[in-house]
């Protein structure tokens, strides 16, 4: 006999499906301290593995003698690069096709770099091991700027592809140079700029800075001799890439290679790559025959571990004298360090930069990036963001401010002008992109409503006018930004990392009480994969979120997927969980027609069950549903209800954002107030508002650190000044403001829920928010543009350049 049926609301509810503000499952083991993270792990006879880094940012290496360090009471082992070539494994493959030394080769081309690698009973002995170890070097002469690079009596820094003409991405001009890549129309963009009504040009550069998540990146390597089975426990943004690749360049088979990322406190891109770390980890551990740990300190990870951003983008705008954008012209210098490490998609080496038309319908346009080698740390990856796509958010957002500036319009309605309209989605970018959906002007005139943008803007004529005539010192700066990101990646015939496609995964197994375990490809950094994606399956199974457990990380049981970074996990996996969930409906759908004695067709799907079209009274739930399934011999049908999704997205996912910064800024101090921050997000469908909320904050508040202090900088030897937490700025709840967050919902029209991903989103839209609002300020004292992050000292001297001190 059938329960009777409770309200069709009440059940909804008891699912905590799509769309409700579930708490986060994973809090309450990280709130207790209960959390699994690399560093936690303790094995018997564990060692662990730490580098001597070079001081210099780039000498040959005359020699090394290790003899001091092996001498110590509790060394195990030294491996140097001659130590690791009879293996082949002193160099490897980058994700950007290029190569890179794990251990230093001849030479050393950054501050940081690993030289040798010391194997020790604990960390404190490795350390012990490191200051034995003796190294002659013979200082080179440093590129730590990327427009010295190509002089003609600029050093070669990358010896052993100097002779190359051809690299990953195409012919090489210099041997300092990468690649050039172009997109768009060249020849139709210049004719469009020289003919233009009015055209505004700056240099914006995007300084050098780095993700720096709360955990550093490391690993625990463990080769079981007697099985022949490599386990590896590490910090792995996409374990089954770093399975695959470990697999490719060891030479052990795949399947005796298990991957496993446990928590992960933070990612940012930062753990996207492989470093030399984990292939030394795992050769200790081959030889020494025990595991072997080795995790980054604070400073290691700043110096050495892959940076992001350092783009200098030469930018064009043009329009008519009513600011009808006609053109748009970019030229990028970007300094990709030693190696080319970039984290992109193979066909992309600047990433999603040719994004950087924006929310704006431009006709024509063109983007060339030359990528260039220096002497600083490698990497390239996307600081929550889409494969550059921040850069090129920032780029737009700046060269929309410098045109409204030139035209001598009001940069908000130089926007509201040139937006895409509603009717013109799914729309077709110049520089190649189709846009899924999107509501700019809605999203735009609800935020300059909710923040009172006229009245703003008066407010902060009045405080000119009052500073003019002595009365303050302090400034207005009203920020605005209104940024499209690009994320989602694949579809696999576009992207690939390294060869391998960028789809990913869902894997259910419902058991047979009506409870479930669903695996997916991703892996969760802190963004609560395990509460959101239960929600998505909730909705579409009618199994409560309660009853779901979620795995991803562990490449023994989670089925083959590209991983988490770019805000792709909605886009794909989120895809993927919902197309493996209707499979399991469909199958359930046979059951219950089967069980009600009805056709497949005569029964239809409400909430939580099938229903016999017509007689309400007759229905079987998904927990019924799930024990015949098992328990039942059912003609025509497999025992049990499992199903799994490969999803190949169709099209990336094209959210956007309106975000307004309001700063007062005192010219005297060059010290900076937030008086107000608002972010409008329209992901798509809203899976849980509460998490895309901690999402928005989070972001925000990197990219506040951003644009106004947090840099990895070098000194003209290649030194990294900014090595430490005492120079490296990391917002603290004393800098954050309070964010103000609302939202808009234009779902994805190729997405099976409607989803767009968010996780990046205000880094991207927050960056151009918070340096506009500096920009803002001083605009009426003739300042088009100056370089990030502007922290305290840069201000002021903007203000002192400005003749705005005494
Ligand atoms: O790939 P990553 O997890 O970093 O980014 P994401 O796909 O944007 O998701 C970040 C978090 O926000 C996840 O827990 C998502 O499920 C959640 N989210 C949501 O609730 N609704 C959306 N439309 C997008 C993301």
């Amino acid at each position: 006999m059938n329960e009777s049926t409770p309200p069709k609301e009440e059940r909804m509810a008891a699912l905590s499906g799509l769309g409700t503000s579930r708490k986060r499952v994973e809090d309450a083991r990280f709130t207790q301290g209960k959390g699994n993270y690399v560093d936690d792990m303790k094995m018997p006879g564990m060692l662990f593995g730490d580098f001597v880094r070079s001081p210099y940012a780039h000498a040959r290496i005359k020699s090394i003698n290790t003899e001091a360090a092996l001498a110590l009471p509790g060394v195990h082992a030294v491996l140097t690069a001659a130590d690791l070539e009879p293996l082949g494994l002193h160099w490897m493959p980058t994700l950007a096709g290029d190569k890179q030394m794990v251990l230093a080769d001849g030479k050393v081309l950054f501050q940081g770099q690993e030289v040798a690698y010391v194997v020790a009973d604990d960390r404190y002995v490795a350390d012990d091991g490191i200051q034995a170890v003796v190294v002659e070097y013979e200082e080179l002469p440093v590129i730590v700027d990327p427009f010295k690079a190509e002089l003609d009596d600029a050093p070669v820094l990358r010896e052993d592809i100097a002779d190359q003409s051809e690299g990953a991405h195409g012919p090489r001009r210099h041997p300092n140079h990468i690649f050039t890549w172009e997109s768009g129309d060249r020849a139709a963009t210049e004719a469009v700029l020289s003919e233009a009504e009015v055209v505004a040009e700056e240099m914006i550069y995007y300084h050098r800075t780095h993700p720096c998540p709360l955990e550093t990146c490391g690993c625990v390597a463990s080769m079981d001799k007697v099985n022949g089975k490599l386990t590896v426990w590490g910090t792995f943004q996409a374990p089954h890439a770093v399975r695959t690749v470990a697999s490719l360049i060891s030479g052990i088979a795949e399947h005796n290679i298990r991957i496993v990322s446990p928590d992960i406190g933070g990612g940012f891109g930062n753990k996207v790559g492989v470093y030399p770390g984990y292939i030394c980890a795992i050769v200790a551990s081959i030889v020494t025959g025990v595991p072997v740990k080795w995790v980054e300190d604070r400073m290691d990870n700043l110096m050495a571990t892959a940076f992001a951003r350092d783009y200098w983008m030469h930018g064009k705008i043009s329009a008519t004298k009513e600011g009808k954008i006609t053109g748009l012209w970019c030229h990028t210098t970007a300094d990709h360090g030693a190696f080319d490490a970039c984290a992109d998609p193979t066909k992309f080496p600047a990433g999603f930069m040719n994004i950087c038309t924006g929310s704006y319908d431009i006709p024509t346009a063109y983007l060339a990036v030359d990528g260039i080698y220096t002497n600083k740390a490698p990497g390239g990856v996307a600081y929550r963001c889409s494969f550059r796509v921040t850069e090129a958010a920032y780029f737009i957002e700046r060269m929309i401010e410098v045109l409204a500036i030139k035209l001598g319009m009001d940069a908000a309605d130089l926007r509201v002008k040139n937006f895409i309209q509603k009717d013109q989605f799914p729309y077709q970018s110049a520089l190649g992109w189709e846009y899924d959906s999107g509501d700019y002007h809605t999203a735009w005139s609800k935020a300059l409503a909710a923040v009172d943008y006229e009245g703003l803007r008066a407010e902060q004529a009045e405080r000119l006018a009052a500073f003019n005539r002595g009365e303050t010192r302090k400034l207005i700066g009203i920020g605005l930004s209104h940024f499209t990101e690009i994320v989602g990646a694949g579809p696999v015939k576009n992207c690939d990392i390294l060869g391998l496609g960028m789809f990913d995964s869902c894997e259910i197994r419902i058991h047979l009480t009506g409870s479930a375990i669903a695996r997916l490809g991703t892996i969760s950094q802190g963004q609560g994969h395990a509460t959101t994606f239960a929600q998505i399956l909730a909705s579409e199974i009618g199994i409560p979120a309660e009853d779901i457990t979620l795995e991803e990380g562990d490449t023994d049981t989670a089925p083959y997927g590209l991983g988490t970074y770019g805000s792709r996990s909605t886009p794909v996996a989120g895809a993927a969980t919902a197309m493996a969930g209707r499979k399991i409906r469909a199958k359930a759908q046979m059951i219950a027609a089967y069980l009600l004695e009805v056709h497949d067709n005569d029964v239809e799907w409400d909430v939580d069950r099938f229903v016999v079209k017509g007689a309400p009274e007759r229905f079987k739930t998904m927990k019924e549903i799930a024990f015949a399934s098992y328990s039942q011999a059912i003609p025509g049908v497999e025992p049990g209800l499992e199903a799994v999704s490969y999803y190949d997205p169709p099209n990336m996912t094209y959210p956007f954002g309106a975000y307004i910064c309001v700063m007062e800024i005192d010219t005297d101090t060059g010290t900076t107030e937030i008086r107000q921050f608002y972010a409008l997000d329209d992901c798509g469908t809203r899976i849980n508002p509460m998490i895309i909320e901690g999402q928005v904050h989070g972001g925000l508040t990197e990219a506040l650190a951003i644009a106004l202090g947090q840099e990895i900088a070098y000194d003209e030897q290649g030194n990294v000044t900014t090595g430490t937490l005492m120079d490296f700025f990391i917002p603290t709840a004393w800098e954050t403001p309070n964010y103000q967050t609302d939202f808009t919902e234009t779902p994805s029209p190729h997405h099976p829920i409607g989803a767009k991903g968010v996780g990046e989103s205000p880094n991207v839209g927050g960056v151009p928010a918070f340096s506009n609002a500096v920009h803002d300020a001083f605009k009426s004292f003739g300042l088009t543009q100056s370089h990030m992050p502007h922290d305290h000292w840069r201000i002021w001297k903007i203000a002192n350049s400005l003749g705005l001190h005494d």
